[in-house]
């Protein structure tokens, strides 16, 4: 039998992401509160509810697990609508259960990376029209905020998480608040003024703390042509790809927003990453279709899927964003990967599939620093509500009762080794061993 070690570089950190609208619960101010309200929005009328009840308290015991588990960070996120519940009042309380999480991952040997904004606006931006409008300056505000009471815990800060997918899924695909579907123009305009708010964090960070490192969670989705010889295919796929990949990512970099047909540059956008966030799920292949903006999107038929379909195990596409990732010459952190598994019959596979990509990346000498697992514990997972199961431990919304999946041994090896073993493999993905460490 083939032995192997992939190891990782000294100091490489090992963590788990989480959002505060999918894990806190009680969250009733913001955007998502009122999509929750709304008929036909989330599957089955599933609500946020309790969450993970981290508000009430249960992140302490989250994060024990974490911390035994041997990861060294985790990346979570602040809800404005608890901050700044109204435009004109600030609640200290939350800010110091803020202050006490960060500092609870600090007590437990964790990093604590912490983003500004995944997801969710307060309702009183919501019902002005949200990111329709620029609002870099209340977001500044609020970002000044944060990092002033956070400053002695955190230096990590994530901006915005996937600017890309709050565009399109709420203002072209319509599953997201506001739920308008086919607004292009709109979603432009949104993602202009994500690239403002941005750039106004980014420099409001720098100012208060002079070694925070700032950077955004970027999706890259694969978007291939389904048709390689069919130039429709191929023009659509690289239409589609340079929108939701490219945009965000250029305009940090070069101030330059680039739109199908004009460009716009915002000046103070360049350079506003310390270091490149990616978030790596799944790739897809686009088919022209004469009726349809967008064309036809599918998974590629010998590709494993996750329970819902929503994912297709496709770890090439990881080494693909992380090359891709690459080209910006910034520090490379993967501030998500994962996929929904309720049993955990694919997750060991796919976690295996996945570092072993990152780790040929390591090994090109691209600067891939950490990896961050989504998830730590289930949690509300936006339209598809508690359907998607992404947890290292399954949570029981009925009695907050955890259990603990096969997955979380197995990270917790890879984490305390620093490293991921044919010997790993064949204990917790046997079916993958062969493919992955062939004889010859
Ligand atoms: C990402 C989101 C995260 C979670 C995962 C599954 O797009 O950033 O909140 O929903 O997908």
């Amino acid at each position: 039998m083939a032995e192997a070690t992939f190891n990782f570089p000294r100091n490489f950190v090992w963590g788990t992401a989480s959002a505060a609208h999918q894990n806190e619960g009680n969250n009733t101010n913001n955007n998502w509160y009122a999509f929750e309200q709304a008929d036909g929005r989330i599957q089955h009328g599933h609500k946020s509810g309790l969450a993970a009840d981290w508000w009430g308290g249960r992140w302490r015991e989250d994060f024990d697990r974490a911390a035994e588990a041997g990861q060294t960070a985790h990346r979570l996120s602040i809800e404005w609508s608890r901050i700044q519940p109204t435009p004109d009042r600030w609640n200290e309380d939350a800010l110091d259960n803020y202050r006490q999480m960060v500092r609870g991952l600090r007590e437990r040997g964790m990093t604590p990376m912490v983003t500004l904004h995944h997801f969710t606006d307060p309702l009183w931006i919501y019902e002005r029209g949200g990111w329709m409008n620029d609002i870099s300056d209340q977001f500044a505000t609020f970002t000044e905020k944060v990092v002033g009471a956070l400053k002695e815990y955190v230096t990590q800060w994530v901006t915005i998480n996937e600017p890309n997918v709050y565009a399109a899924q709420g203002y072209v695909m319509g599953e997201f608040p506001p739920g308008r579907k086919n607004e292009l123009l709109n979603s432009f305009k949104v993602m202009t003024n994500l690239v403002r708010g941005h750039a106004a964090a980014y420099h409001t960070i720098h100012r208060i703390q002079q070694n925070a490192q700032v950077g955004m969670a970027h999706q890259y989705r694969g978007i291939l042509p389904a048709r390689k010889w069919l130039p429709l295919d191929v023009g659509l796929a690289g239409l589609l790809s340079g929108l939701f990949n490219d945009f965000f990512p250029r305009a940090a970099s070069t101030g330059v927003l680039k739109f199908p047909g004009w460009r716009y540059k915002i000046h103070h956008a360049k350079g506003t990453q310390d270091f490149f966030g990616v978030n790596y799920y799944t790739r897809e292949y686009i088919r022209f279709h004469p009726f349809s903006l967008l064309g036809k999107r599918s998974y590629d038929p010998n590709a494993e899927l996750s329970d819902t379909g929503f994912i297709a195990n496709e770890p090439l596409g990881f080494y693909d964003a992380l090359k891709w990732a690459n080209a910006y010459r910034l520090p490379i952190i993967v501030t998500e990967n994962g996929v929904e598994d309720a049993d955990d019959h694919m997750r060991p596979r796919y976690l295996a599939q996945h570092i072993h990509q990152m780790w040929r990346a390591v090994n090109f000498n691209w600067p891939i620093k950490g990896y961050y697992y989504w998830s730590l514990v289930d949690n509300f997972e936006w339209d598809r509500g508690w359907t998607q199961r992404y947890g290292l431990w399954e949570l029981d919304i009925e009695t907050q009762a955890r259990r603990k999946r096969p997955s979380a041994d197995f990270y917790a090896e890879i984490c305390k080794t620093n490293s991921l073993s044919s010997e790993m493999v064949a204990r917790y993905a046997p079916k993958i061993f062969p493919q992955m460490f062939p004889n010859e």
